[in-house]
């Protein structure tokens, strides 16, 4: 089966089989049926957080489950539950149409609605986790339904229990709660900017608007040039590291977490490291925004990962620091 238009970077590469997921009830089917057991099984969204080997010797289970409503509502809050198998923007764009405020700093991120817990999506001063309610999942071992709450999601910086697992767990239906006296956020200075420039009062609509603005200046459309969205995370470093590195590079970007740590925009880094807009085989680092890795045609996770190591070894020397990749490999 091939995979190669399953996944955003555009990487060749097949499985040996893949089963297309529309009902919970196809699940309990496959998982008695032994010629599918003799193989790991892995989950697919949208494909647009991963790096494929170029031969997969698993099940790919695409989760293609549909359907979104409002679960219920309080004097406090909307419940709006959506499947898995719902593509993220158009998602939140439906939600802004109810007018119901909340996901509009995640717009237009690539992916599903069941992949966006799994590495928490974040942008703009937002994440995933903040609005998150609840979620349902599948532990594929044992073909049990699971309510986890949000603190039982173990959200953390592009990371969950779900991103860490061993064993595969499906997730089927997100439950988020948008606030009904929700504020919309833009202190993040490109969206303050292009807000002033649409004249719009800061609706959560007219910021979803100001997003996609941004979004599309910077980011590459997978549509067009194969790419993950950021390839790596951006370093946290203790007070004594980035004071010894702000003395070297007074023009360093970061951000203060509060703790005494502080967060480095890789992008700026990889970018110092002569990396924007550079090459290495098929691929490369975006000449908008270093942080996106690219695949200008035909490569293959082997591409990748020689391009992620030269990138890593480069920011090593000059930096004393290690660069961690975000997507996830197969
Ligand atoms: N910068 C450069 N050169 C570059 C890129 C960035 O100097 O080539 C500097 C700029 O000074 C800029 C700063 O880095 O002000 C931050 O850049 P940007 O606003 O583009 O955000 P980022 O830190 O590079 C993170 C997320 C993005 C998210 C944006 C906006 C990660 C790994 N990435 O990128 O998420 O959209 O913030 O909030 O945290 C993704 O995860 O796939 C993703 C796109």
């Amino acid at each position: 089966a091939n995979l190669s238009a399953m996944n955003t970077l555009g990487l060749t590469a097949f499985a040996a089989r893949i089963l297309h997921l529309q009902s919970i009830e196809q699940l309990e089917q496959w998982r008695l049926d032994p010629e599918l057991n003799t193989l790991p099984w892995s989950i697919l969204g949208g494909g647009s957080n991963l790096v494929l080997s170029e031969s997969l010797d698993r099940v790919v289970v695409h989760v293609e489950l549909k359907g979104k409503r409002l679960l219920r509502e309080d004097n406090e809050a909307w419940y709006v539950a959506a499947a898995a198998g719902e593509l993220w923007h158009p998602f939140v764009q439906w939600t802004l149409a109810q007018g119901w405020g909340g996901l509009e700093n995640l717009s237009l991120i690539p992916g599903t609605v069941g992949a966006a817990p799994v590495q928490n999506i974040g942008a703009y001063g937002v994440e995933l986790k903040d609005t998150l309610d609840h979620l349902t999942a599948v532990d594929l071992s044992s073909g049990q339904m699971q309510q986890f709450s949000a603190a039982q999601c173990q959200f953390a910086y592009r990371d969950s229990f779900f991103k860490q697992s061993t064993t595969p767990w499906l997730i089927c239906e997100v439950v988020f709660r948008l606030p009904k006296n929700h504020q919309t956020k833009t202190n993040y200075g490109d969206i303050a900017n292009a807000l002033q420039a649409m004249q719009l009062p800061a609706t959560p609509s007219a910021v979803s608007q100001a997003i996609c603005q941004v979004r599309q200046a910077k980011l590459p459309d997978p549509a067009v040039i194969g790419n993950a969205g950021s390839y790596f995370k951006n370093p946290i470093v203790s007070a004594a590291h980035y004071q010894k590195l702000q003395a070297r590079y007074p023009q360093l970007v970061a951000y203060a977490l509060g703790d005494g740590q502080y967060k480095l925009a890789a992008g700026w880094l990889i970018e110092q490291a002569g990396w924007k807009g550079r090459r290495l085989g098929p691929v490369g680092m975006y000449e908008k925004q270093a942080l996106v890795l690219v695949n200008h045609g035909g490569a293959t996770a082997a591409d990748v990962l020689a391009l992620e190591q030269a990138v890593q070894a480069d920011i090593a020397a000059l930096f004393e620091l290690a660069l961690e990749s975000e997507p996830v490999k197969w």
